[in-house]
């Protein structure tokens, strides 16, 4: 989703702004634009396409300034084109500002500016924006941004330059996320860490409806009604290699194959093996509310939605309490009914998913006690629960989450074993699921180390234009992440199933076109799964079974079989999803798509 970048300070703004925007690419954008305040005018260069195609315009190289905003684009108010393309300038040109979100009334505030006479050259929200600032100005940008922004509903990540203030940028936040960078004689603000922590690794994080005024010596922050406010600076520690590609082709096979690492990290200092549990050191203070709760919810959003089905299943099974899954968005509009002892569980990769967050403030609006599982240290999500357990699967930059996804169900397992044995697992019991946990880097690096055969199977599907994924139990949320992997980065059309709801529909659609991806791994619903393997091939459907090492049963009646090792029941999804990932890689990469930032989608959802 639309990324920003801003700098100020000793040296040109151009190519940090562009280094910037590139760390940023993998958030998803259709246009890129910078503006730059030098020689008291601003300069505004816009494209639409890649972060190259603008570097193209700038080559000329007539572009510099010690000041300037940088922005990715995802199209919301308005189709890809130059013009709907960030920066936004005011009428005569002497502001420019870059935003993220989205100005709900902008529609009113439009049509009271084109009475006044403005003319709109964009199809977008934000020019509204740079319109009711510069009726605001009065020689001081903080108080016309702060005054513009009392009329605005929606939200902003928000930042702003004005030609004759030289020597500011004005930032605020609502809803939005936006970090300022602190560094030496410069300083920085943007939405995504990624896009600074080259320079510097000093951030003040702003909350909603915070403003700051950066200038090259320092920072200033005040809230939206003037009020003086003192942040703290924060050291965040990030590896520049974990967000560059470490000679993998694509940030999506990087993050597949570091599996086995980031599973480590996730448990890392957490599995006490000796009283088989674990030690979750941020929800210590939550445990009693969460193994007394009557009632969990977890809601969550795309891959993190399936992990929570997952984590349904597990806290079911283990811990005995009554979970339910919800869509965040579907959760934060319908009124939900919290009752006391409901405990909210929010799961989000970046911490930052507007509908996750709304949904984590309904639940605290009525009452609940939030908790959250998050990968990005810092997000808004992780700050607004009460409290909550990172995964620590470090920076996840390929747009289709997976080595995030396979550390939230670790986390999920971690949690439901830690409530569990409070419940009802016996110490041997748990003994035993801390072994299993503990040999899971292994076996997923057993998987990866030879890959040569879901090539093969790629290769065979890859033109194919429809794909069903079927499993039961534990595999059923593993059915929907195999079926979203594939449409995601391939376009090809999947859907996913419990297998047993194949016969309440799409067994229609079966026929020899038809490949079916089965995860039959040997548990509980193992005979079952295999009746509806004899379905699916007494109608001429091709399958392809993701089962157990050695199972000799399924190789004889499968088409084609992707093995895993076998481990407890709970813990199949983190193997089982891992031949699934690879699969959807290689047919996207077969395909010539652009598998790390694939058409229309976004890393970062932080619109509605
Ligand atoms: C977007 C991403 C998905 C992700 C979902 C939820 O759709 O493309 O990969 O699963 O948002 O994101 P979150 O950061 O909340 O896990």
């Amino acid at each position: 989703m639309c990324g920003i970048i801003g700098y100020i300070g000793y040296r040109d703004a151009v190519p940090i702004l562009i280094s910037g925007l590139k760390r940023m690419e993998y958030r998803g954008y259709d246009s890129a634009g910078l503006a730059i305040a030098g020689n008291g005018r601003i300069q505004v260069k816009k494209e639409v396409g890649k972060i190259s195609e603008l570097e193209q315009v700038l080559n000329g190289g007539v572009v510099h300034g010690n000041i300037g905003l940088g922005h990715t684009r995802w199209a919301t108010h308005g189709v890809p084109s130059q013009v709907n393309a960030h920066p936004h300038i005011d009428s005569k040109g002497h502001i420019a500002l870059i935003h993220n979100g989205i100005i709900e009334n902008y529609a009113a505030l439009r049509q009271r500016m084109e009475k006044k006479g403005h003319k709109f050259r964009t199809e977008t929200d934000t020019e509204t924006l740079a319109y009711l600032i510069e009726e605001a100005y009065n020689g001081n940008l903080l108080e016309a941004v702060q005054m513009a922004l009392a009329q605005v509903r929606g939200t902003y990540g928000l930042a702003v330059i004005c030609d004759q203030e030289p020597d500011k940028i004005v930032a605020a936040r609502m809803g939005s996320p936006l970090i300022i960078g602190v560094g030496e004689g410069e300083n920085f603000v943007a939405s995504d860490l990624a896009a600074i922590v080259a320079y510097t690794r000093n951030v003040i994080y702003l909350e909603d409806g915070e403003v700051a005024v950066l200038q090259a010596d320092g920072v200033q922050h005040r809230t939206l009604t003037n009020e003086k406010i003192k942040k703290t600076v924060e050291a965040v520690s990030i590896d520049l290699a974990e967000i560059e590609k470490s000679g993998y082709e694509h940030f999506m096979l990087k993050e597949i194959m570091e599996q086995p690492r980031t599973l480590e990290d996730s448990m890392r200092g957490r599995l006490l093996e000796e009283e088989g549990t674990a030690k979750l050191g941020g929800i210590s203070d939550y445990l009693d509310s969460l193994a007394e709760s009557k009632r969990i919810i977890i809601v969550a959003c795309g891959t993190s939605w399936h992990s929570a089905l997952i984590g349904e299943h597990m806290l079911e099974e283990l811990a005995r309490i009554p979970v339910e899954v919800e869509y965040a968005s579907e959760f934060r509009y319908r009124d939900p009914i919290i009752e006391e002892g409901t405990v909210v569980i929010a799961i989000s990769q970046s911490g930052e998913t507007a509908d996750t967050l709304a949904a984590i403030r309904e639940a605290k609006r009525k009452g609940a006690v939030t908790l959250g599982i998050c990968n990005v240290v810092g997000s808004s999500i992780a700050r607004e629960t009460n409290s909550g357990i990172y995964i620590h699967a470090g920076p996840e930059i390929g747009v289709a989450s997976t080595k995030a996804f396979t550390s939230q169900v670790t986390v999920l397992a971690l949690l439901a074993m830690v409530l569990g044995r409070r419940k009802q697992i016996s110490s041997a019991q748990g003994r035993w699921m801390v072994r299993e946990m503990k040999r899971l880097p292994s076996l997923v690096e057993k998987i990866l180390v030879d890959t040569e055969h879901i090539k093969e199977v790629a290769e065979r599907f890859k033109d194919h234009r429809n794909f069903l994924y079927l499993g039961r139990g534990y595999n059923f949320p593993i059915a929907l992440e195999g079926a979203l992997k594939l449409k995601e980065i391939s376009y090809i059309h999947a859907e996913g199933y419990p297998a047993a709801e194949m016969k309440h529909g799409p067994i229609a659609l079966i026929d020899k076109d038809m490949p079916v991806v089965f995860i039959a791994t040997q548990d509980g619903t193992y005979e079952k799964v295999i009746s509806n393997i004899e379905e699916v091939k007494a109608r001429s459907g091709i399958v392809i079974a993701v089962c157990s090492e050695g199972d000799t049963e399924m190789a004889a009646k499968a088409d084609y079989t992707l093995e895993i090792p076998k481990t407890m029941n709970f813990l199949m999804p983190i193997l089982s999803v891992i031949p699934l990932q690879l699969l959807a890689y290689y047919i996207a990469v077969l395909r010539g798509c652009n598998v790390d930032q694939p058409r229309n989608l976004a890393k970062s959802v932080t619109v509605e």
